[in-house]
């Protein structure tokens, strides 16, 4: 870990140490139950240049856990999956005992037209050893490409659904290279979870760049690995950043999360080509051509 720089945020001192090169940081002394004003601005800022943060031994309650997600915007809830453990709309809980581990590297909900923007999770329960957390930036990653691969990139558009969720009938599509809408800043913006398609090219050529560019964004040097303790709170920018969770461990272990809406990605500049899609060809087509077709047949219709 770098040397702790001191802050001072409205009043109190902050220690901000960067836990890897391209994101991370663990900010101490402060306690997020009672930030507001001044401190949520700095926190904010913090988040821009770090990209995700970790904020050891707070315990919120529910109700603070809550009141802090607010301060970054609305919340919502999560849009498939059932939460049975609390009456709290915004507040999502995942057990390990209850098959709640994504370990599948993603972005949040990118299904979604208008995916979340940040996450907000407090660690509850965790386990003595394993069970550690990556992030990745896909700042780091988009950056990391050469030039003809990032021309190519920023000018395609890729389809997401929620197929992990069992509900492939929920889909968007985004650019394969999205601007920040706050640094300006590129994020290749595509996910082995939830992205099924690059929908300018045929399915053979969309299998083989999705499957370079999801391994891409998660080379161990556009990451940062985070163990946990109990009480601690991370929250992440979901507009450039997508995380995994090692499903190393025995035992439990227990997350509980809001998220603060989003908006639209937007890329560099419109598609440059037409969706690739075979019409009226439907029996030679594969899977992803199908689904392809069919959101651009209804989006068409819309
Ligand atoms: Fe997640």
């Amino acid at each position: 870990m770098a040397e702790a720089v001191k802050i001072e945020a409205s009043g109190a001192d902050w220690e901000v140490s960067r836990l890897a090169t391209s994101l991370g940081a663990e900010v101490r002394g402060v306690d997020l139950g009672q930030a507001q004003g001044g401190q949520i601005e700095a926190i904010r800022e913090l988040l821009l240049e770090h990209l995700v943060l970790f904020f050891p031994e707070q315990h919120l309650s529910v109700e603070d856990h809550v009141a802090f997600g607010r301060h970054f915007g609305v919340l919502e809830g999560h849009p498939n999956l059932k939460n049975p453990f609390t009456d709290h709309p915004e507040l999502f809980e995942l057990a390990a005992s209850k098959g709640g581990v994504a370990d599948e590297w993603h972005t949040d909900i990118t299904f979604q037209d208008e995916p979340a923007l940040m996450s907000v999770l407090q660690m509850l329960r965790c386990p003595p050893t394993g069970g550690d957390t990556m992030w990745s930036s896909l700042h780091a990653a988009y950056d990391g490409l050469s030039e003809p691969m990032q021309e190519l990139c920023e000018g395609l558009t890729a389809l997401h659904d929620a197929h992990p969720h069992d509900r492939a009938d929920k889909m968007a599509i985004h650019p394969v290279v999205r601007v920040h809408p706050e640094t300006g800043r590129r994020a290749l913006y595509v996910n082995e979870h939830f992205t099924r398609r690059i929908v300018e090219m045929n399915a053979g050529e969309s299998e083989a760049l999705l499957g370079y560019l999801t391994r891409w964004v998660t080379s161990p040097r556009f990451t940062v690995r985070y163990r946990w303790s109990e009480g601690t709170v991370a929250m992440w920018d979901n507009r450039c950043t997508q995380h995994f969770v090692l499903n190393d461990f025995e035992g439990e272990r227990i997350i509980q999360r809001v998220t603060v809406m989003g908006d639209k990605p937007v890329g560099v500049a419109a598609p440059r080509w037409a969706p690739h899609v075979r019409k009226g060809r439907a029996s030679a087509m594969s899977r992803h051509d199908r689904q392809l077709h069919r959101f651009l047949s209804k989006a068409h219709e819309a």
